[in-house]
C-alpha cells in the first residue's frame, strides 16, 4: 500500500471539509525528521492564503476534519501551519504482516499500461561508449520497475543500424571475406574495422565508388548488400549482447527495433507532411519550420527532414519512430533514456509529431536525459590515449579489481566462491554508481568510490543484505515458525519499519519519474536505519515474542533490500 498516498486522500477529504476549494493539493510528504512524525501534510498554508484565513486555525480546522482512525496516533500542527502526522504502532505492525505474508511485499500492481522504453540504442560497427552504458543500465532498472508493477513493456533497442555509412561499411565486409575467407563472428575490433572502413573510403577512389554504388543497392533492397548488412548487424549485436549479459541487463537480440526498422515509412511521412503544409521546399530540401525554436536571428529555425539527395535524417526517423510506437505497438507511455545532448533533436522532432497529429497529447513521449561521465579529472571519461573506453575492457577492469578487493577481505573462501563474488560485485559496483546519481548532473566515474564498503555504494547495500540475511540464518528459524505478532516496543523499531512501508513509494517514483536513484537512495536509508536497529535491539538474546518480532523486522528488510536491487539489475549474494 502506498501510505503517502492514503493520507493525501484523507487530508484532501478534509481540507474540503474544512472549506478548502474541491482539488486543493494536500501536499502530503514524509517527514523528514522523526520529530515531525512519519508524514507531513504543507498543504494548509496554500489554501489558507487563498481564502484569506489564518493558517494555524485553519489547520486546526482541517485536523478537525481529518479522520485517520486506527492509522495515525498522533497529528499536530507545528510551525505556520503544518500538519505533522504519527503513524499508530499497531496500524504500523498490521502492515508489516501484510507484507511480510505476500511475495510483492504489499506493493499493489498498477493499472496496466503499454510502455515503451527506448534504450540503450548503440550503433552497429561502433563499440558501446559510456553513454550507451548509461543509457543501458538506467533504461534497464526503469523496465524492470515498471514491469514489477504491472505494466506491460516493450524494450525498443534503437541501435543506429542504417545511414550511409554501411556502403563502406559493406565494401570493406567484402575486402575482409575476400582476403580471409568467410569471417567469423569474431571482427573483435569493430571500433578498428570502422576506421579502415573511412579510411579506404577517403583514399581509394575504386573503394568509395564500390562504398557508395552499396548505399544505393542497400537502400533498395538488393539481396547481397543484405546480407553483408545484416553480418555487420550480427556481429555487433552478439558482442554488445556478452555486455548486456554480463551486466545482467534484460534486453536480448529480439528487443532490437533500430533505425532501419522505420526506413520504409520515411517517404510516406515526407509526403503527408508536405501536405498537411508542415514541411515545405527550400533550397532542394524538405523543411519543417517550428516557430516554437528560433535561430540566431530570431526567425523560426528550418528542421530538414530529406535532404536535396533525397536522404532522410535521424529527425525523420524519430519522427517515424514515435508514430509507430504509438499507432502500432500502443504505446501509453513511451521512456526515451538518451544523453541530453539530444534534447532538442527530440523536442523538435516531437513537436512535429505533435503538429501532425501523429500522437495524441494523452501519449506522453518523455525524454528521460542524462549527464555525461566524466573521468577523475572532471573532463569526459576516455583512455589515456584520449581514446574511447570499451565496455568490454571498463567490465574486465571492474572484476580485476573487485577480485582484488575480495582476495583482502574474504581469503579463506575457495576460488570458484572468490571468483563469483567479485563478478557480482563488480557488476554492481559499475552499475550502482552510476544508478544513485541523480540522472540529469555529470557524474564521475571513480573505481576507488564505486568499489568502497562504506556510503552509497553496490559493496555496502550487498554487504547489508548479506549481513541482515545472515542474522537470520544464525537463528536458524523458517519464516513459518515466526508466530508471534511484529510489535513496536523501540523507537528504532518504529523507525525502520516507517521505512520499510516506503517502500511502495519508492517504487512508484521510479516507475513514475524514471529516476532510479529514489530507489538506492532509499535502499541506502533503509539500511542505515537497519544498522542503527540492530544496535540498539538486540535479537537473539531477547525473549521469545521479542526476538521474533525482530526477526520479521530483519526478515522484511532483507526482502526489501534484496527486491529493490533486484528492480536495479544488481544481484544478491548469500556470502560476501
Ligand atoms: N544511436 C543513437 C546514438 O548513439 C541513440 C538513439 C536513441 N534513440 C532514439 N530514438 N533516437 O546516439
Amino acid at each position: 500500500m502506498n501510505i503517502q498516498a492514503l493520507i493525501n486522500d484523507k487530508v484532501s477529504q478534509a481540507l474540503e471539509a474544512a472549506g478548502a476549494p474541491a482539488g486543493s493539493p494536500a501536499a502530503v510528504r514524509q517527514s523528514a525528521k522523526a520529530q515531525f512524525g512519519d508524514y507531513q501534510a504543507n498543504g494548509v498554508m496554500g489554501v489558507a492564503k487563498q481564502l484569506g484565513t489564518n493558517p494555524r486555525e485553519f489547520a486546526q480546522k482541517v485536523i478537525e476534519q481529518l479522520d485517520l482512525d486506527g492509522i495515525a496516533e498522533k497529528v499536530e500542527i507545528a510551525g505556520p501551519g503544518f500538519i505533522n502526522i504519527f503513524l499508530s504502532k499497531e496500524w504500523l505492525a498490521e502492515q508489516a504482516e501484510k507484507a511480510l505474508a505476500d511475495e510483492r511485499l504489499g506493493v499493489a500492481k498498477e493499472e496496466t499500461k503499454t510502455i515503451v522504453v527506448d534504450y540503450s540504442a548503440p550503433n552497429v560497427a561502433k563499440e558501446m561508449h559510456v553513454g550507451h552504458l548509461r543509457s543501458t543500465i538506467i533504461g534497464d532498472a526503469v523496465v524492470r520497475t515498471l514491469e514489477h508493477l504491472g505494466h506491460k513493456v516493450i524494450r525498443a533497442n534503437h541501435i543506429g543500424d542504417w545511414g550511409t555509412q554501411f556502403g563502406m561499411l559493406i565494401a570493406n565486409l567484402e575486402r575482409v571475406q575476400k582476403e580471409s575467407g568467410e569471417v567469423s563472428m569474431e571482427l573483435s575490433d569493430l571500433e578498428a574495422f570502422y576506421r579502415e572502413s573511412k579510411k579506404l573510403y577517403d583514399e581509394d577512389a575504386d573503394f568509395a565508388e564500390r562504398a557508395r554504388n552499396y548505399v544505393v543497392k542497400l537502400q533498395g533492397g538488393d539481396e547481397y548488400c543484405a546480407e553483408m548488412w545484416k553480418k555487420l548487424v550480427d556481429v555487433t549485436m552478439i558482442q554488445n549482447q556478452r555486455n548486456y549479459d554480463r551486466l545482467n541487463v534484460s534486453l536480448t537480440r529480439d528487443d532490437v527495433m533500430g533505425e532501419s526498422m522505420y526506413n520504409d515509412m520515411l517517404p510516406g511521412i515526407v509526403a503527408d507532411l508536405k501536405e498537411k503544409g508542415l514541411a515545405v521546399e527550400d533550397d532542394g530540401a524538405q523543411v519543417v519550420f517550428l516557430d516554437e525554436y528560433k535561430n540566431k536571428d530570431g526567425e523560426p529555425m528550418g528542421v530538414i527532414i530529406q535532404k536535396r539527395d533525397g536522404g532522410f535524417l535521424y529527425t525523420t526517423t524519430d519522427i517515424a519512430c514515435a508514430k509507430y510506437r504509438y499507432e502500432t505497438l500502443g504505446a501509453d507511455r513511451v521512456l526515451y533514456f538518451i544523453d541530453s545532448r539530444q534534447h532538442q533533436h527530440l523536442m523538435q522532432a516531437w513537436t512535429i509529431v505533435r503538429k501532425a497529429g501523429y500522437v495524441p497529447e494523452d501519449v506522453t513521449l518523455e525524454h528521460h536525459a542524462f549527464g555525461m561521465m566524466l573521468g577523475k579529472d572532471g573532463r569526459p571519461f576516455k583512455t589515456r590515449a584520449g581514446g574511447t573506453v570499451r565496455l568490454a575492457d571498463l567490465l574486465d577492469e571492474a572484476e580485476e579489481r573487485a577480485t582484488k578487493l575480495i582476495e583482502a577481505k574474504n581469503p579463506e573462501l575457495d576460488a570458484e566462491e572468490k571468483a563469483n563474488i567479485a563478478k557480482t560485485v563488480a557488476m554492481a559496483a559499475v552499475k550502482y554508481a552510476d544508478l544513485s546519481k541523480h540522472r540529469t548532473t555529470d557524474y564521475i566515474f571513480d573505481w576507488d568510490n564505486m568499489l568502497a564498503f562504506e556510503g552509497n555504494t553496490a559493496p555496502y547495500m550487498q554487504y547489508a543484505y548479506t549481513r541482515v540475511a545472515s542474522i537470520f540464518k544464525r537463528a536458524n528459524v523458517e519464516q513459518s515458525d515466526l508466530t508471534h505478532p511484529v510489535m513496536i516496543t523501540d523507537e528504532k523499531e518504529q523507525a525502520l519499519l516507517s521505512k520499510l512501508l516506503q517502500f511502495e513509494e519508492a517504487v512508484q517514483t521510479v516507475a513514475r519519474e524514471g529516476h532510479p536513484h529514489v530507489m538506492c537512495a532509499y535502499l541506502f536509508e533503509l539500511a542505515g536505519l537497519f544498522s542503527s536497529f540492530y544496535e540498539a535491539c538486540p535479537i537473539l538474546n531477547a525473549e521469545e515474542a521479542v526476538k521474533q518480532s525482530r526477526l520479521k523486522l530483519a526478515l522484511l528488510t532483507a526482502k526489501t533490500i534484496k527486491q529493490g536491487l533486484d528492480l536495479l539489475g544488481i544481484e544478491t549474494l548469500d556470502r560476501m
